[in-house]
């Protein structure tokens, strides 16, 4: 549905922002062992969390009402990983978060949150190529003939 597909890079730019910088924001209070700057990271994670779902379903929705060129097919395959890759990572931060309390688990989840951080912006990059190299959801003829 064209709607949704239309919807998707509208709606992303929110959890991404809010992933991005929770991310960041719990690792520089890890290393710098500043518990404020962590609890704020923690908080976007979360809220950041929350929000991507409904940019799940969109995405997937908006897939349905698209014509993919065949260029653009690997890069829409990668997306789609990076996007269900990144929903994984941040499922596994929140359950260690709230289980997990031993310094290993502490540890795995500092290496998932960093993992998941790559990771929201590779879906991110490849997002990009898809809406401003490939011209989606809408492609025009010849988009993304050019070398770049
Ligand atoms: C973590 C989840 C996801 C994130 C963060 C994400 C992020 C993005 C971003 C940043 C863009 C480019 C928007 C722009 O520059 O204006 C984009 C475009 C796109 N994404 Fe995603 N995406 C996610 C999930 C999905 C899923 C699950 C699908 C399909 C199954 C999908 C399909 C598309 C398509 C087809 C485009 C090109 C524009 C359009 O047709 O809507 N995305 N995405």
């Amino acid at each position: 549905m064209i709607f949704f597909a239309r919807l998707h890079p509208l709606i992303v730019h929110f959890p991404v922002g809010l992933l991005v910088s929770g991310a960041l924001f719990e690792i520089y209070g890890g290393l710098r062992g500043d518990e404020v700057v962590k609890a704020a990271g923690r908080f976007n994670v979360r809220l950041g969390f929350w929000c991507v779902w409904p940019v799940l379903a969109v995405g997937l929705l908006g897939l349905m009402g698209i014509e993919v060129p065949d260029r653009a097919k690997p890069f829409l395959g990668y997306h789609i990983l990076a996007a269900f890759l990144s929903a994984g990572l941040f499922i596994a931060v929140l359950l260690i978060g709230r289980f997990g309390k031993s310094r290993l688990m502490k540890g795995l989840r500092f290496l998932f949150l960093a993992v998941g951080l790559a990771s929201v912006l590779a879906t991110g990059y490849l997002g990009g190529e898809l809406a401003h190299r490939y011209g989606l959801p809408e492609p025009q003829a010849g988009a993304g003939n050019t070398s770049r």
